[in-house]
């Protein structure tokens, strides 16, 4: 691991930030950056404790932090009320009439809310969740498509200190059973169904299907949103329409304070084995991480309209489009559905349209627009437009640079922001007023986080050299457990080094110090920006009747950033053909999701094994990514199994 890289973080073109917009900026030069920071990393708890002041407590801490290492307590003793802060404190004074949320649907249909309309149709949930029993503590499932409810349930759900579990829209009943049985939840919040390329993606009966097979708690009720209007069953005494709930109820609700260590959220995401595990975040340190990075990273100000393209069903959309933006009073524009419906200018026309003048999106995104096409962003006026945001996954230099140009027309920053659904908030960022870019590092670590890469014997590594990432001081939007599971979370992110996070991440820093991720170490996939383990789709196989084992491992993909490949071998009385492949390819969708079928599947005879068994993936994904294996394989059990398998890649 500690080896030194033969790749060189190349070009090394570098972009400073404009004049215009450095005189603006909360942080207007590098110095400026490099002093907060010095004192931020002196005195973390001096630079967090400032900007929790600026949310509002109903009661103040006694302790800024309580670190007993891997657990944190962040403002212990305050209270406060995580949806007050997203919604009360902006809806009374000047920002009543301001737009929070402009929705786009994906047919064309639009509305507008602001901050004192969202308000009212919170606390009308808020309202409706207590009257259908939903207490404090509760897990309540939501699986939605990209409308505003689905921000007004989470929001509701806070505000009543129920703790919400988003599951992506995208994801098939199995993993929505999964995730009510980890979680427990009483209650789930969905809709008939959501938009994306022009079709109706049904969502109701994928929850029908997951709850006739849920056990383990009992549901107090299903509130169903009508957004598309296709059929769908109704279980009386189980369901209720969104529609009907809500006139039933008052639209003046009193928010309660809670612990600042109050669960707000659970929010599953893949690891390098077994199920998904449930990331739980809690209210005040969360809501201080992703407002203050929303502030400085985003330079975010009332005047702005922002964007950030993610769905609510991932961290991005938790911290980015919900928390940290209303947190901040901000004006944000929503949009349901895919980015090329009708075509690829979609997108670009909605900022000309909002007048968008912060944009976040992720790199897999970047790369379809450049095979579209130039002309789509150039039909479009986007002089609004004045800083950029790039998330999920390395921008590689040519999206970075066509983003650049093509979108920000060659003015505007670009944060490219590194950050996991576990640290609740981006820790490594330019600061767009500050920063000088090149194309393709994350830069620097924000105000608090200590960011190292250090080598297999624990020593930080030297310019240029590849190591672990770590954050080696707590920070108040980290994940304080996987849910139900402490022993999990320690061995999962902090073990490698005793007391320090470790991200996963294999990074490298270059001589001014920019952060280089390389990407994951463990068995984690990322294709296009969404996050896979390489067991669950594994298991997803194995479940079909024709496969006796499989291994997955992810190669490089010019487009999603890494593809799926696996092998599989078959049970006895089962040839391989077309369409088996396609088989177990939709398999892996119903069982998981449509991201997650494999590109590649093949059938082998046999998988590459150590003698003691166990199946040597670091082969496969050699063979997958150079199409021949080059490296050590003395400890190989059946070389023969390795050259078949061979001859069968390149074949491809
Ligand atoms: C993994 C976390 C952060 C929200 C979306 C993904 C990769 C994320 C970057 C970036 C290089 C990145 C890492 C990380 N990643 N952002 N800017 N540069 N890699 O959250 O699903 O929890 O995935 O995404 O590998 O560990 P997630």
């Amino acid at each position: 691991m500690s080896k030194s890289s033969k790749v060189k973080p190349t070009p090394e073109v570098i972009h400073k930030p404009s004049k215009e917009f450095s005189a603006k900026a909360r942080i207007p030069s590098m110095a400026a950056y490099k002093k907060l920071y010095k004192e931020s990393i002196d005195k973390p708890e001096k630079f967090w404790a400032k900007e929790a002041k600026e949310l509002t407590w109903q009661k103040p801490w006694s302790k800024v932090l309580d670190w007993k290492a891997p657990f944190a307590k962040w403002f212990d003793g305050g209270k406060l009320n995580v949806c007050e802060n997203c919604v009360d404190r902006h809806a009374f004074g000047a920002r009543k009439n301001k737009a929070a949320i402009i929705w786009e649907g994906e047919p064309g249909d639009r509305r507008v809310i602001t901050y004192g309309q969202l308000h009212k149709e919170v606390c009308r949930f808020a309202n409706v969740l207590e009257k259908n029993g939903i207490k404090k503590n509760d897990r309540v499932l939501i699986y939605m498509p990209m409308v505003p409810e689905a921000a007004i349930a989470m929001l509701a759900c806070a505000r009543i200190g129920a703790v919400h579990n988003v599951v992506f829209g995208g994801f098939a009943s199995e993993a929505i059973l999964d995730r009510l049985e980890d979680s427990g939840s009483v209650a789930v919040i969905t809709a008939d169904g959501g938009w994306r390329r022009g079709k109706v993606i049904p969502l109701k009966p994928a929850v029908d299907e997951a709850l006739s097979r849920y056990t383990a708690a009992k549901i107090k009720r299903v509130i169903v949103l009508k957004r598309t209007g296709n059929d769908i069953k109704m279980v009386s005494g189980r369901d209720s329409w969104w529609h009907e709930e809500v006139t039933e109820v008052s639209n003046k609700h009193v928010a309660k304070p809670f612990d600042s260590e109050h669960p707000l959220f659970v929010l599953y995401t893949s690891g390098s084995t077994g199920k998904p595990k449930g990331i739980l975040h809690t209210s005040g340190g969360y809501l201080t991480g992703t407002y203050a990075t929303c502030k400085y990273i985003f330079d975010m100000r009332d005047e702005d309209v922002y964007w950030c393209t993610a769905d609510v069903g991932w961290i991005t959309g938790h911290s980015y489009i919900v928390y940290g933006p209303l947190a901040n009073g901000a004006t944000q524009v929503m949009y349901e559905g895919a980015p090329n419906e009708p075509d690829f200018g979609r997108f670009w026309k909605m900022i000309e349209e909002y007048g968008v003048t912060i944009f976040y999106t992720a790199p897999t995104a970047i790369r379809a627009f450049i095979k579209a096409g130039d002309h789509f962003p150039a039909g479009y006026d986007l002089s609004s437009l004045r800083l950029l945001g790039s998330v999920g996954e390395p921008i590689n230099p040519e999206a970075w640079n066509w983003y650049h140009k093509h979108i920000g027309g060659g003015r505007c920053p670009i944060v490219d922001t590194w950050w996991q659904t576990e640290t609740g908030a981006i820790l490594i960022s330019p600061i767009p007023g500050a920063t000088p870019c090149k194309p393709g590092t994350a830069t620097h670590p924000f105000f608090g986080i200590d960011a190292a890469i250090l080598d297999d014997a624990g020593k930080e590594c030297k310019p240029n050299e590849d190591g672990r990432l770590v954050i080696r001081k707590p920070w108040p939007s980290m994940t304080r457990t996987i849910y139900g599971d402490k022993a999990r979370f320690k061995k999962t992110y902090f073990s490698d080094y005793p007391g320090l996070y470790t991200a996963g991440d294999g990074a490298r820093r270059d001589k001014d110090g920019n952060f280089w991720i390389i990407g994951r170490l463990d068995d984690v996939l990322n294709v296009s920006g969404h996050r896979l383990g390489t067991a669950e789709i594994e298991s997803a196989l194995v479940a079909h009747p024709a496969v006796a084992e499989a291994a997955v491992v992810g190669r490089p993909d010019d487009m999603k950033g890494q593809a799926v490949a696996a092998f599989v071998t078959l049970k006895s009385g089962f040839q391989e053909s077309e369409h088996l492949i396609i088989e177990l390819r939709n398999h892996v969708g119903k069982l998981i999701g449509a991201i997650a079928k494999p590109d590649d599947i093949y059938c082998t005879p046999g998988l590459p094994k150590t003698r003691s068994g166990k199946i040597m993936r670091r082969l496969l994904k050699e063979l997958v990514t150079k199409g021949e294996i080059s490296g050590n394989i003395t400890t190989l059990e059946d070389y023969n199994v390795i050259t078949a398998l061979q001859e069968k890649v390149k074949k491809k």
